[in-house]
């Protein structure tokens, strides 16, 4: 059993570039379990679904093939039906999609064992939305990463305009709270920080002080 570094938080707060480079730092693996659902929302989509016409999931779920490994350069790439998405999952409508299928009980069972079998045997630090309450309750380190909605997503649109895609700002911030209300209010593992996770707040503080935080909690609970 490796260590496990667990850190949850509402979409934008930054944990994937932050949880990226902690891990680095710390010689760890770092796992984006978002990725994980936003690949199952694509398989949706493909499969002609929206988010509110899901019925046909389960069958689509016997017979669609998620693995993920990391490459040479020790980045995470993903696949679907053996088809890297690793670029394809970064879309708008693959975050809705995503966000829709994680409410599905059977999509989060699927996902489970997978996101697990992954801790196992590695040092990791996962990334999500359940990994300190559900995925991995006896993680050595909890942490909830959160920022004013607004803050995020300001972050969400600079990030899409430095990729080239054309959003307005206040489409994203829309999709943030709504996202955000998904990710709370659905009935199964709901975005929610763990009793024993150490808070942390970015709002006010740069990309370069958020990581010094953080990685500083983490050190001082290892
Ligand atoms: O972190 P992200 O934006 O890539 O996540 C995409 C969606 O997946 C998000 O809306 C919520 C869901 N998710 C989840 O329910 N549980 C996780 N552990 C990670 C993500």
């Amino acid at each position: 059993m490796g260590i496990s570094v667990a850190i949850d938080g509402p979409s934008g707060a930054g944990k994937s570039s932050l949880s990226r480079l902690a891990a680095k730092a710390l010689d760890f693996i770092y796992i984006d379990t978002g990725a994980l659902y936003r690949t199952v929302g694509i398989a949706a989509s493909r499969a002609g679904m929206t988010t509110n016409s899901l019925e046909k999931m389960p069958q689509l779920l016997k017979k669609m093939q998620v693995q993920m490994f990391l490459n040479d350069k020790k980045e995470q790439v993903i696949l679907l039906d053996g088809e890297d998405v690793s670029s394809q999952i970064r879309t708008p409508i693959a975050a809705m999609m995503g966000s829709a299928v994680s409410a599905l009980p059977p999509v989060r069972a699927y996902l489970l064992d997978f996101q697990r079998n992954m801790a196992k045997s590695n040092n990791v630090i996962m990334d999500g939305r359940d990994i300190g309450t559900v995925v991995l309750p006896n993680a050595d380190v909890k942490v909830f990463l959160t920022a004013a909605a607004e803050q995020r997503a300001k972050r969400r649109w600079l990030e899409h305009k430095e990729k080239g895609l054309d959003v307005k700002l206040e489409d994203v911030l829309a999709e943030v709270n709504q996202r955000d209300y998904n990710d709370t209010h659905r009935v199964i593992a709901p975005l929610k920080q763990a009793d024993d996770a150490v808070l942390l707040d970015t709002t006010n503080l740069d990309f370069e002080a958020s990581l010094e935080a953080l990685l500083n909690i983490i050190k001082a609970k290892l």
